[in-house]
Protein backbone atom coordinates (compact mmCIF):
# COMPACT_ATOMS: atom_id res chain seq x y z
CA UNK A 1 0.00 0.00 0.00
CA UNK A 2 1.48 3.60 -0.87
CA UNK A 3 0.11 6.90 1.18
CA UNK A 4 0.54 8.63 -2.28
CA UNK A 5 -2.68 6.13 -3.55
CA UNK A 6 -4.54 7.09 -0.68
CA UNK A 7 -4.43 10.97 -1.01
CA UNK A 8 -4.92 10.32 -5.10
CA UNK A 9 -8.10 7.98 -3.89
CA UNK A 10 -9.29 10.74 -1.78
CA UNK A 11 -9.00 13.16 -4.24
CA UNK A 12 -10.82 11.61 -6.86
CA UNK A 13 -13.75 11.28 -4.26
CA UNK A 14 -13.52 7.51 -3.62
CA UNK A 15 -13.95 5.87 -0.53
CA UNK A 16 -11.58 4.58 1.49
CA UNK A 17 -11.48 1.16 2.75
CA UNK A 18 -10.73 0.37 6.29
CA UNK A 19 -7.31 -0.64 5.76
CA UNK A 20 -6.54 2.38 4.03
CA UNK A 21 -7.24 4.46 7.00
CA UNK A 22 -5.32 1.86 9.21
CA UNK A 23 -2.46 2.44 7.07
CA UNK A 24 -2.22 6.14 7.08
CA UNK A 25 -2.82 6.39 11.27
CA UNK A 26 -0.39 3.92 12.18
CA UNK A 27 2.33 5.43 9.20
CA UNK A 28 1.31 8.81 10.70
CA UNK A 29 1.32 8.08 14.35
CA UNK A 30 5.00 6.03 14.17
CA UNK A 31 6.31 8.95 12.03
CA UNK A 32 6.66 6.89 8.67
CA UNK A 33 4.48 9.03 6.96
CA UNK A 34 5.64 12.65 6.49
CA UNK A 35 3.66 15.68 7.32
CA UNK A 36 2.98 16.47 3.90
CA UNK A 37 1.11 13.65 2.96
CA UNK A 38 -0.95 13.68 5.80
CA UNK A 39 -1.69 17.63 5.35
CA UNK A 40 -2.49 16.48 1.37
CA UNK A 41 -5.16 13.97 2.99
CA UNK A 42 -6.37 15.66 5.57
CA UNK A 43 -7.15 18.31 2.87
CA UNK A 44 -8.86 15.96 0.25
CA UNK A 45 -10.78 15.01 3.59
CA UNK A 46 -12.25 18.44 3.96
CA UNK A 47 -13.57 18.85 0.60
CA UNK A 48 -14.39 15.30 -0.11
CA UNK A 49 -15.88 14.67 3.15
CA UNK A 50 -16.40 11.14 4.27
CA UNK A 51 -18.92 8.29 4.30
CA UNK A 52 -20.51 7.51 8.06
CA UNK A 53 -18.19 3.97 8.02
CA UNK A 54 -14.81 6.13 6.70
CA UNK A 55 -16.01 8.25 10.18
CA UNK A 56 -16.23 5.32 11.88
CA UNK A 57 -13.11 3.32 10.89
CA UNK A 58 -11.15 6.59 11.05
CA UNK A 59 -12.30 7.01 14.82
CA UNK A 60 -11.46 3.76 15.75
CA UNK A 61 -7.64 3.74 13.84
CA UNK A 62 -7.49 6.56 15.99
CA UNK A 63 -8.51 4.87 19.29
CA UNK A 64 -6.48 2.09 18.86
CA UNK A 65 -3.21 4.32 18.05
CA UNK A 66 -2.69 4.61 21.57
CA UNK A 67 -3.85 3.02 25.26
CA UNK A 68 -7.86 2.46 26.50
CA UNK A 69 -8.72 2.83 29.62
CA UNK A 70 -10.34 -0.07 31.31
CA UNK A 71 -13.20 1.04 33.20
CA UNK A 72 -14.79 -2.49 33.82
CA UNK A 73 -14.20 -2.49 37.74
CA UNK A 74 -16.82 -0.09 37.84
CA UNK A 75 -19.74 -0.78 38.85
CA UNK A 76 -22.83 -0.53 36.69
CA UNK A 77 -23.54 2.09 33.49
CA UNK A 78 -20.74 4.65 33.07
CA UNK A 79 -21.92 7.44 31.57
CA UNK A 80 -19.33 9.88 29.86
CA UNK A 81 -20.41 14.15 29.06
CA UNK A 82 -18.69 16.10 26.42
CA UNK A 83 -18.58 19.52 25.23
CA UNK A 84 -17.45 20.64 22.00
CA UNK A 85 -16.27 23.95 23.88
CA UNK A 86 -17.93 26.45 24.85
CA UNK A 87 -17.34 30.18 26.97
CA UNK A 88 -18.57 30.08 30.81
CA UNK A 89 -19.34 26.31 30.37
CA UNK A 90 -19.50 24.81 33.99
CA UNK A 91 -21.73 22.46 33.64
CA UNK A 92 -19.72 19.34 34.41
CA UNK A 93 -19.26 20.55 37.90
CA UNK A 94 -22.81 20.62 38.28
CA UNK A 95 -23.67 17.57 36.22
CA UNK A 96 -20.60 14.94 37.86
CA UNK A 97 -22.25 15.59 41.29
CA UNK A 98 -25.65 15.40 40.29
CA UNK A 99 -25.85 12.65 38.13
CA UNK A 100 -23.70 10.96 40.97
CA UNK A 101 -26.31 12.04 43.58
CA UNK A 102 -28.86 9.77 41.63
CA UNK A 103 -26.12 6.57 41.73
CA UNK A 104 -25.20 6.60 38.47
CA UNK A 105 -20.89 6.30 38.33
CA UNK A 106 -19.62 9.21 36.68
CA UNK A 107 -15.90 8.64 35.72
CA UNK A 108 -14.89 11.83 33.81
CA UNK A 109 -11.35 12.35 32.49
CA UNK A 110 -11.25 16.21 31.50
CA UNK A 111 -8.72 18.51 30.23
CA UNK A 112 -7.16 22.15 31.09
CA UNK A 113 -8.49 25.45 28.96
CA UNK A 114 -6.59 26.41 26.23
CA UNK A 115 -6.86 30.28 24.32
CA UNK A 116 -10.67 31.37 25.21
CA UNK A 117 -12.21 28.01 26.54
CA UNK A 118 -11.87 27.15 29.82
CA UNK A 119 -11.14 23.89 31.20
CA UNK A 120 -13.04 22.07 34.28
CA UNK A 121 -9.80 21.14 36.08
CA UNK A 122 -8.36 24.53 36.48
CA UNK A 123 -11.83 25.28 37.72
CA UNK A 124 -11.58 22.53 40.27
CA UNK A 125 -8.15 24.06 41.52
CA UNK A 126 -9.60 26.71 42.64
CA UNK A 127 -10.79 24.57 45.59
CA UNK A 128 -7.63 24.63 47.42
CA UNK A 129 -5.84 21.16 47.29
CA UNK A 130 -7.79 19.73 44.62
CA UNK A 131 -6.11 17.85 42.49
CA UNK A 132 -6.40 15.00 39.90
CA UNK A 133 -3.26 12.95 39.69
CA UNK A 134 -4.67 9.73 41.12
CA UNK A 135 -3.98 6.56 40.30
CA UNK A 136 -6.11 4.10 38.54
CA UNK A 137 -6.96 2.17 41.19
CA UNK A 138 -7.55 5.44 43.52
CA UNK A 139 -9.55 6.24 40.45
CA UNK A 140 -11.59 3.13 40.11
CA UNK A 141 -12.35 3.37 44.09
CA UNK A 142 -13.30 6.41 44.41
CA UNK A 143 -16.12 5.95 41.59
CA UNK A 144 -17.09 2.16 42.97
CA UNK A 145 -17.26 4.14 46.73
CA UNK A 146 -19.05 8.04 45.89
CA UNK A 147 -19.98 7.62 42.17
CA UNK A 148 -17.87 10.08 41.24
CA UNK A 149 -13.45 10.98 40.17
CA UNK A 150 -12.49 13.09 37.79
CA UNK A 151 -8.53 12.68 36.72
CA UNK A 152 -6.23 14.04 33.73
CA UNK A 153 -6.03 13.29 30.51
CA UNK A 154 -3.41 10.16 30.53
CA UNK A 155 -0.33 10.20 28.71
CA UNK A 156 -0.54 7.76 25.68
CA UNK A 157 -4.82 8.57 25.10
CA UNK A 158 -4.92 8.80 21.12
CA UNK A 159 -1.76 9.74 20.11
CA UNK A 160 -2.75 10.10 16.61
CA UNK A 161 -5.59 12.72 17.21
CA UNK A 162 -2.74 14.50 19.22
CA UNK A 163 -0.47 14.60 16.20
CA UNK A 164 -3.17 15.33 13.48
CA UNK A 165 -5.07 18.01 15.72
CA UNK A 166 -1.54 19.70 15.81
CA UNK A 167 -1.25 19.31 11.81
CA UNK A 168 -5.01 20.56 11.20
CA UNK A 169 -4.17 23.56 13.17
CA UNK A 170 -1.90 24.52 10.88
CA UNK A 171 -3.10 23.61 7.68
CA UNK A 172 -6.53 25.05 7.72
CA UNK A 173 -8.35 21.52 8.08
CA UNK A 174 -9.88 21.84 11.71
CA UNK A 175 -13.52 22.83 10.80
CA UNK A 176 -14.08 19.44 8.85
CA UNK A 177 -17.13 17.28 10.02
CA UNK A 178 -15.46 13.89 9.75
CA UNK A 179 -12.15 15.43 11.48
CA UNK A 180 -13.73 17.21 14.39
CA UNK A 181 -16.06 13.83 14.83
CA UNK A 182 -13.28 11.03 15.02
CA UNK A 183 -10.76 13.54 16.76
CA UNK A 184 -14.03 13.82 19.67
CA UNK A 185 -15.13 10.43 19.53
CA UNK A 186 -11.70 8.91 19.54
CA UNK A 187 -11.06 10.69 23.05
CA UNK A 188 -14.24 9.54 24.48
CA UNK A 189 -14.26 5.43 23.52
CA UNK A 190 -10.25 5.45 24.62
CA UNK A 191 -11.27 6.95 27.95
CA UNK A 192 -14.06 4.01 28.52
CA UNK A 193 -17.40 5.17 29.09
CA UNK A 194 -20.01 2.87 28.21
CA UNK A 195 -22.72 5.95 27.16
CA UNK A 196 -21.77 9.37 25.67
CA UNK A 197 -23.91 12.36 26.28
CA UNK A 198 -22.56 15.08 24.00
CA UNK A 199 -23.08 18.64 24.09
CA UNK A 200 -22.95 19.98 20.54
CA UNK A 201 -22.15 24.18 20.89
CA UNK A 202 -23.65 26.18 17.81
CA UNK A 203 -23.28 29.88 17.36
CA UNK A 204 -20.78 32.84 16.39
CA UNK A 205 -18.53 31.71 19.75
CA UNK A 206 -18.56 27.96 18.37
CA UNK A 207 -16.97 25.17 15.93
CA UNK A 208 -20.39 25.04 13.86
CA UNK A 209 -22.05 28.40 13.10
CA UNK A 210 -25.07 27.32 11.57
CA UNK A 211 -28.10 24.61 13.51
CA UNK A 212 -27.42 22.36 10.07
CA UNK A 213 -23.63 22.05 10.69
CA UNK A 214 -24.22 21.70 14.04
CA UNK A 215 -26.64 18.79 13.88
CA UNK A 216 -24.63 17.38 11.21
CA UNK A 217 -21.63 16.75 13.52
CA UNK A 218 -23.88 15.25 16.10
CA UNK A 219 -25.48 12.89 13.74
CA UNK A 220 -22.29 11.75 12.49
CA UNK A 221 -20.93 11.50 16.08
CA UNK A 222 -24.20 9.69 17.20
CA UNK A 223 -23.36 7.31 14.57
CA UNK A 224 -19.90 6.82 15.73
CA UNK A 225 -20.55 5.70 19.32
CA UNK A 226 -23.34 3.61 18.76
CA UNK A 227 -21.56 1.56 16.26
CA UNK A 228 -19.38 0.65 18.38
CA UNK A 229 -21.78 -0.28 20.73
CA UNK A 230 -21.59 2.86 22.84
CA UNK A 231 -24.70 4.51 23.49
CA UNK A 232 -24.45 8.15 22.18
CA UNK A 233 -26.96 11.23 22.20
CA UNK A 234 -25.98 14.78 21.30
CA UNK A 235 -27.81 17.95 22.36
CA UNK A 236 -27.16 21.07 20.28
CA UNK A 237 -27.36 23.72 22.47
CA UNK A 238 -26.58 27.71 21.97
CA UNK A 239 -23.92 29.59 22.08
CA UNK A 240 -25.11 33.02 21.34
CA UNK A 241 -23.73 34.18 24.25
CA UNK A 242 -21.72 32.83 27.30
CA UNK A 243 -23.26 29.91 29.46
CA UNK A 244 -24.69 31.57 32.85
CA UNK A 245 -23.55 35.00 34.19
CA UNK A 246 -19.49 34.05 35.24
CA UNK A 247 -16.34 33.36 32.77
CA UNK A 248 -13.18 32.78 34.53
CA UNK A 249 -12.59 29.88 37.43
CA UNK A 250 -13.16 30.44 40.89
CA UNK A 251 -16.34 32.56 40.04
CA UNK A 252 -17.72 29.79 37.89
CA UNK A 253 -16.94 27.58 40.82
CA UNK A 254 -19.63 29.64 43.23
CA UNK A 255 -21.69 29.87 40.03
CA UNK A 256 -21.58 25.60 39.91
CA UNK A 257 -22.22 26.05 43.85
CA UNK A 258 -25.21 28.22 43.40
CA UNK A 259 -26.63 26.29 40.85
CA UNK A 260 -26.42 22.49 42.51
CA UNK A 261 -28.05 24.69 45.70
CA UNK A 262 -31.02 25.40 43.01
CA UNK A 263 -30.44 29.06 43.11
CA UNK A 264 -27.88 29.39 39.78
CA UNK A 265 -28.09 31.27 36.30
CA UNK A 266 -31.47 29.92 34.25
CA UNK A 267 -29.62 29.00 31.36
CA UNK A 268 -27.04 27.02 32.81
CA UNK A 269 -29.55 25.10 35.34
CA UNK A 270 -31.48 24.50 31.88
CA UNK A 271 -28.94 22.91 30.72
CA UNK A 272 -27.38 21.42 33.18
CA UNK A 273 -30.66 19.70 33.78
CA UNK A 274 -31.15 18.05 30.14
CA UNK A 275 -27.72 16.74 29.75
CA UNK A 276 -28.21 15.14 33.58
CA UNK A 277 -31.62 14.08 32.63
CA UNK A 278 -30.17 12.11 29.74
CA UNK A 279 -27.45 10.93 31.31
CA UNK A 280 -29.53 9.31 33.95
CA UNK A 281 -31.96 7.70 30.72
CA UNK A 282 -28.70 6.14 29.30
CA UNK A 283 -27.23 5.26 32.44
CA UNK A 284 -30.70 3.32 33.15
CA UNK A 285 -31.63 5.40 36.62
CA UNK A 286 -34.84 6.52 34.87
CA UNK A 287 -36.92 4.93 32.64
CA UNK A 288 -37.57 8.94 30.43
CA UNK A 289 -36.43 12.22 30.70
CA UNK A 290 -39.26 13.24 32.68
CA UNK A 291 -38.77 10.66 35.33
CA UNK A 292 -35.08 11.54 35.25
CA UNK A 293 -35.99 15.34 36.13
CA UNK A 294 -38.23 14.92 38.41
CA UNK A 295 -35.31 12.69 40.13
CA UNK A 296 -32.66 15.55 39.45
CA UNK A 297 -34.93 18.49 40.82
CA UNK A 298 -35.53 16.05 44.07
CA UNK A 299 -31.83 16.01 44.71
CA UNK A 300 -31.25 19.63 44.20
CA UNK A 301 -34.20 19.88 46.58
CA UNK A 302 -33.35 18.25 49.18
CA UNK A 303 -29.50 19.20 49.30
CA UNK A 304 -27.76 15.69 48.27
CA UNK A 305 -26.61 16.81 45.22
CA UNK A 306 -24.80 19.57 47.21
CA UNK A 307 -23.87 17.11 49.94
CA UNK A 308 -22.29 15.06 46.74
CA UNK A 309 -20.31 17.93 45.64
CA UNK A 310 -18.52 18.41 48.63
CA UNK A 311 -17.35 14.47 49.23
CA UNK A 312 -15.91 14.81 45.56
CA UNK A 313 -14.02 17.85 46.33
CA UNK A 314 -12.91 16.36 49.65
CA UNK A 315 -11.91 12.96 48.26
CA UNK A 316 -9.54 14.67 45.66
CA UNK A 317 -7.69 16.88 48.43
CA UNK A 318 -10.07 19.97 48.30
CA UNK A 319 -11.12 21.78 50.52
CA UNK A 320 -14.87 21.01 50.74
CA UNK A 321 -16.00 23.58 53.59
CA UNK A 322 -15.08 26.50 50.62
CA UNK A 323 -19.02 24.94 49.13
CA UNK A 324 -20.64 26.49 52.15
CA UNK A 325 -18.61 29.33 52.36
CA UNK A 326 -17.36 29.89 48.72
CA UNK A 327 -16.35 33.92 49.73
CA UNK A 328 -13.13 31.70 50.66
CA UNK A 329 -12.18 30.92 46.94
CA UNK A 330 -9.56 33.25 45.52
CA UNK A 331 -10.24 37.13 45.25
CA UNK A 332 -9.17 39.15 43.03
CA UNK A 333 -7.72 42.78 44.36
CA UNK A 334 -9.48 44.58 41.98
CA UNK A 335 -12.57 45.31 41.02
CA UNK A 336 -14.31 47.14 37.53
CA UNK A 337 -18.00 47.78 36.76
CA UNK A 338 -18.19 47.93 32.74
CA UNK A 339 -20.02 50.80 31.72
CA UNK A 340 -23.04 50.52 28.92
CA UNK A 341 -22.78 53.94 27.11
CA UNK A 342 -26.09 52.82 25.10
CA UNK A 343 -29.31 51.46 25.47
CA UNK A 344 -31.31 49.06 23.96
CA UNK A 345 -32.06 45.24 24.19
CA UNK A 346 -28.93 43.01 24.47
CA UNK A 347 -29.24 40.79 20.96
CA UNK A 348 -26.05 38.77 21.51
CA UNK A 349 -22.74 38.55 23.52
CA UNK A 350 -20.07 37.75 21.78
CA UNK A 351 -19.12 34.49 23.93
CA UNK A 352 -15.77 33.90 22.10
CA UNK A 353 -14.33 37.67 22.86
CA UNK A 354 -15.90 37.40 26.19
CA UNK A 355 -13.60 33.99 26.57
CA UNK A 356 -10.94 36.38 24.94
CA UNK A 357 -11.12 38.80 27.81
CA UNK A 358 -11.28 36.53 30.57
CA UNK A 359 -8.07 35.09 29.36
CA UNK A 360 -6.84 38.80 28.79
CA UNK A 361 -7.05 38.98 32.58
CA UNK A 362 -5.14 35.43 33.44
CA UNK A 363 -8.14 33.67 33.79
CA UNK A 364 -6.89 31.38 30.37
CA UNK A 365 -4.14 30.61 29.06
CA UNK A 366 -2.44 31.24 25.50
CA UNK A 367 0.22 28.26 25.43
CA UNK A 368 0.28 25.23 27.83
CA UNK A 369 2.78 26.56 29.61
CA UNK A 370 1.16 29.40 31.13
CA UNK A 371 0.17 29.64 34.54
CA UNK A 372 -3.33 31.01 35.17
CA UNK A 373 -4.71 33.20 37.66
CA UNK A 374 -7.66 31.27 39.50
CA UNK A 375 -9.17 34.45 40.94
CA UNK A 376 -9.88 36.71 37.91
CA UNK A 377 -12.67 36.69 35.45
CA UNK A 378 -15.78 38.54 34.06
CA UNK A 379 -19.17 38.23 35.70
CA UNK A 380 -22.17 39.40 33.33
CA UNK A 381 -24.52 42.04 34.74
CA UNK A 382 -26.74 41.86 31.54
CA UNK A 383 -28.01 38.53 29.52
CA UNK A 384 -29.27 38.44 26.02
CA UNK A 385 -33.10 39.66 26.38
CA UNK A 386 -32.45 41.97 28.88
CA UNK A 387 -32.88 45.80 28.61
CA UNK A 388 -29.91 47.80 29.27
CA UNK A 389 -29.87 51.62 29.98
CA UNK A 390 -27.18 54.39 29.34
CA UNK A 391 -24.94 54.05 32.91
CA UNK A 392 -26.05 50.57 33.29
CA UNK A 393 -23.42 48.25 34.53
CA UNK A 394 -23.08 45.59 31.85
CA UNK A 395 -20.44 43.48 33.58
CA UNK A 396 -17.97 43.34 36.43
CA UNK A 397 -14.33 42.67 36.17
CA UNK A 398 -11.89 40.70 38.57
CA UNK A 399 -8.52 41.53 37.62
CA UNK A 400 -5.01 41.44 39.45
CA UNK A 401 -4.21 44.65 37.49
CA UNK A 402 -5.44 48.14 37.06
CA UNK A 403 -4.66 48.08 33.72
CA UNK A 404 -7.78 46.75 32.52
CA UNK A 405 -8.90 49.43 29.41
CA UNK A 406 -8.42 46.69 26.61
CA UNK A 407 -10.50 44.00 28.63
CA UNK A 408 -13.25 47.05 29.48
CA UNK A 409 -13.09 47.86 25.62
CA UNK A 410 -13.65 43.65 24.63
CA UNK A 411 -16.75 43.29 27.00
CA UNK A 412 -18.31 47.02 26.03
CA UNK A 413 -17.64 45.28 22.31
CA UNK A 414 -19.26 42.19 23.21
CA UNK A 415 -22.65 43.86 23.82
CA UNK A 416 -24.79 44.35 20.67
CA UNK A 417 -27.86 46.62 21.82
CA UNK A 418 -31.28 46.55 19.43
CA UNK A 419 -34.57 47.26 19.77
CA UNK A 420 -35.29 43.92 19.26
CA UNK A 421 -35.88 41.50 22.88
CA UNK A 422 -35.00 38.49 21.81
CA UNK A 423 -35.24 34.95 23.59
CA UNK A 424 -32.60 32.71 22.97
CA UNK A 425 -33.47 29.28 22.36
CA UNK A 426 -30.89 27.58 24.44
CA UNK A 427 -31.89 23.78 23.69
CA UNK A 428 -32.21 23.47 19.88
CA UNK A 429 -32.44 19.77 19.23
CA UNK A 430 -31.50 16.49 20.42
CA UNK A 431 -30.29 13.39 18.34
CA UNK A 432 -30.50 9.90 19.25
CA UNK A 433 -29.17 7.14 17.64
N1 LIG B 1 -12.44 19.22 20.00
C1 LIG B 1 -11.65 18.16 19.72
O1 LIG B 1 -11.28 17.42 20.62
N2 LIG B 1 -11.31 17.93 18.46
C2 LIG B 1 -11.70 18.71 17.43
O2 LIG B 1 -11.37 18.43 16.30
C3 LIG B 1 -12.51 19.81 17.72
C4 LIG B 1 -12.88 20.05 19.03
CA1 LIG C 1 -20.59 30.42 33.55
Amino acid sequence: MRMVDIIANKRDNKELTKEEIEFFINGYTNGEIPDYQASALLMAIFFNDMTPEESADLTMAMVNSGDQIDLSAIDGIKVDKHSTGGVGDTTTLVLAPLVAALDVPVAKMSGRGLGHTGGTIDKLEALKGFHVELTQDDFVNLVNKDKVAVIGQSGNLTPADKLIYALRDVTGTVNSIPLIASSIMSKKIAAGADAIVLDVKVGDGAFMKTEEDAVALAETMVRIGNNVGRRTMAIISSMEEPLGYAVGNANEVKEAIDTLKGEGPADLTELSLTLAAQMAVVGGKAKDLEEARAMLEAVIKDGSALEKFKVFVNNQGGDGSLVDHPENLPQAEYHYDVISEEEGYVEVIDAENIGVAASILGAGRQTKEDEIDLAVGVVLEKKVGDYVNKGDVLAKIAANTEEVDSVVEKVIASYHLGNEQKQTKLIKRIITA
